[in-house]
């Protein structure tokens, strides 16, 4: 994987290998994380435990504030644990988003993501916003005025489950890392739910694994075009985090199976928001696929996690592998920061495994 990717040095046969065995990817963006990386355990130390086999891990007592101060063991134990299990937990924050976006940076560095991604701009950022241009505020007020994709679904679908996706994967440079944190919130309701693309991936049989492996698809946000219109504020069509995400097409081919270059892992990499079309099939055979694909990740409970937020609780997750949704059941406010990092052009590598295989399981 590590030369194929770098795909510079080397011409001898064993390099000519290792690059037949890459789909997808740009020289331009490439992952610098050239083997699977491994957890020391570091973490171990802090009270922590999995939300469910598949999917989820909480950590108490752990505070941003402190592990920004701590040795770069840590954070790179982060990233793995973040990637393996998805999506990590750490209640209770007192952390500003000036330190969400430290943290965000250390970690996607951590995880060796290409010296050219940096942290996302959402093309709906306002000009001029408080937070900055990298901290997207999310908001039950500003969604109540037709914001993302709950707008785009809610005059076509009935089900909670049309939010599934996985961050800005419209970009041609998606993210990493993303991290949350709610810091107002309703009594009860306003849940996330996460769903593991490593066990979708596992799910397939391999026959379709194989087939999936040779397809990519196009993800697609022009409806963020007319909610640009809608809300008056310009598209942010500059650079958005990475020289290859810029312009208002706001579309991007991508591999349909993506190896994580952190765990090694493959999972499914089509979402129910942004996917519109798997290439290289009919339009009905890609409806088909697309429909499939989508129903395994919305109809296996034992794939997601569901997390109850409490203020000031954190959340983050690995936008590679793993998909989410929000829950639209309440009146009261609820609000947050959101970070989010690029990582490397996606690319499938042929050798890799997915999860349960390298796992053992
Ligand atoms: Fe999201």
């Amino acid at each position: 994987m590590p030369s194929a990717i770098n795909g510079t040095n080397g011409s001898g046969p064993e390099d000519q290998v290792q690059r037949s065995n890459i789909k997808g990817g740009n020289v331009e963006s490439q992952t610098r994380c050239l083997k699977p990386m491994v957890n020391s355990g570091s973490l171990d130390k802090f009270t922590n435990r999995d939300l469910t086999p598949i999917i989820g891990r909480e950590f108490e007592g752990l505070q941003v504030r402190e592990l920004l101060k701590a040795d770069e063991q840590l954070i790179k134990d982060l990233a793995v644990t973040v990637s393996e299990r998805g999506v990590v937990f750490l209640r209770d924050q007192d952390v500003t988003p000036q330190e969400m976006k430290t943290l965000c940076e250390r970690i996607t560095q951590a995880a060796g993501s290409p010296e050219s991604s940096s942290l996302h701009v959402h093309p709906l950022t306002e000009n001029g916003s408080e937070l900055g241009d990298q901290i997207s505020v999310i908001s039950s007020e500003k969604q109540k005025k037709g914001g993302g994709l709950t707008h785009q679904l809610s005059d076509v679908s009935r089900f909670a489950s049309a939010g599934w996706h996985a961050d800005i994967t419209f970009e041609p440079v998606p993210s990493d890392y993303a991290m949350l944190k709610i810091h107002t919130l309703p009594a009860t309701g306003g849940d996330t739910l996460w769903a593991s693309g490593y066990e979708i991936y596992d799910r397939l049989s391999p026959a379709m694994q194989s087939f999936l492996e040779g397809l990519t698809a196009t993800h697609d946000a022009k409806f963020f075009l007319e909610e640009a219109t809608r809300l008056g504020n310009p598209l942010r069509d500059g650079m958005r985090g990475s020289p290859l995400n810029h312009g208002s097409s706001l579309q991007a081919t991508h591999p349909v199976i993506r190896t994580n270059p952190v765990t090694g892992w493959k999972s499914v990499f089509v979402n129910k928001g942004f996917t519109k079309r798997i290439n290289g099939v009919t339009k009905d055979e890609s409806d088909l696929l697309l429909q499939y694909l989508i129903n395994l990740v919305t109809q296996n409970h034992d794939a997601q996690v569901r997390f109850k937020w409490n203020k000031n609780d954190l959340a983050i997750w690995d936008n590679r592998s793993n998909w989410h949704c929000a829950t639209y059941d309440y009146e009261a406010a609820r609000a947050g920061d959101r970070v989010c990092s690029l990582g490397e052009a996606p690319f499938l590598d042929l050798a890799s495994m997915g999860r349960r295989e390298a796992l053992g399981l």
